[in-house]
């Protein structure tokens, strides 16, 4: 049967200090995941195995130690979060309550000034994601909102569940398809 692979990328600067968006490097807890998930891949994934990363970098440091050949798709960037790129949850808040506020109203269909929304992620991924249903053994390195829209997309969340998706770091999702459905497997990676 068909097999994915989907994971975000290892804990970046960004992350560890609580900042959105961006293009810092991945932390050295992030730097260990992605040797540990070269290890882990490896062991369990088929040798024809190719890795789709974002352009940005912590994606591609991620797979950096993965023997396989990787392709880098600007469609699997971050949410671009606009003017409040940078910022933390409490400087956005802060400093445009407004926006805070209308985001937690309806955070499907927020767009940051200047940025994205979920719903926009969504229409970039079309062509990624009817790419992707014709694929097999992929590994996905990507972010956050992102992968909240391609699994909710692969396991038929509904659009208004997509931005509260819960999608840990650290962490393997392989879908295998059954039929018309997938079977979704965690596995959490010791870093
Ligand atoms: O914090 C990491 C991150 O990937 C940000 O770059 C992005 O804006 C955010 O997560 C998306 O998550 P949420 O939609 O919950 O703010």
């Amino acid at each position: 049967p068909q097999v994915l692979y989907f994971t975000r990328h290892g804990e970046s600067e960004f992350n560890a200090i609580g900042r959105i968006g961006g293009n810092s490097s991945l932390s050295a807890r992030g730097q260990s995941y992605a040797r540990v998930l070269a290890e882990h891949l490896s062991a369990v994934a088929s040798r024809d195995l190719r890795v789709w990363t974002s352009e940005l970098l912590r994606t591609k440091q991620t797979a950096a130690h993965i023997p396989a050949p990787k392709r880098a798709i600007r469609a699997l960037n971050e949410l671009d979060a606009g003017i409040c790129e940078g910022m933390t949850y409490e400087e956005m808040q802060e400093q445009y309550p407004q926006e805070f506020a209308w985001r937690d109203q309806d955070k499907l269909r927020y767009r940051y000034p200047w940025g994205e929304s979920y719903i926009d992620i969504m229409t970039r991924l079309r062509p990624v994601l009817s790419a992707l249903e014709d694929e097999d053994n992929i590994l996905v390195v990507g972010h956050q909102a992102v992968l909240r829209c391609m699994l909710g997309y692969f396991l038929d969340l509904k659009l208004d569940e997509l931005p509260y998706m819960n999608v840990p770091l650290h962490t393997v999702v392989k879908l295998t398809a059954r039929g018309y459905k997938y079977e979704v497997e965690m596995t959490k990676l010791p870093v």
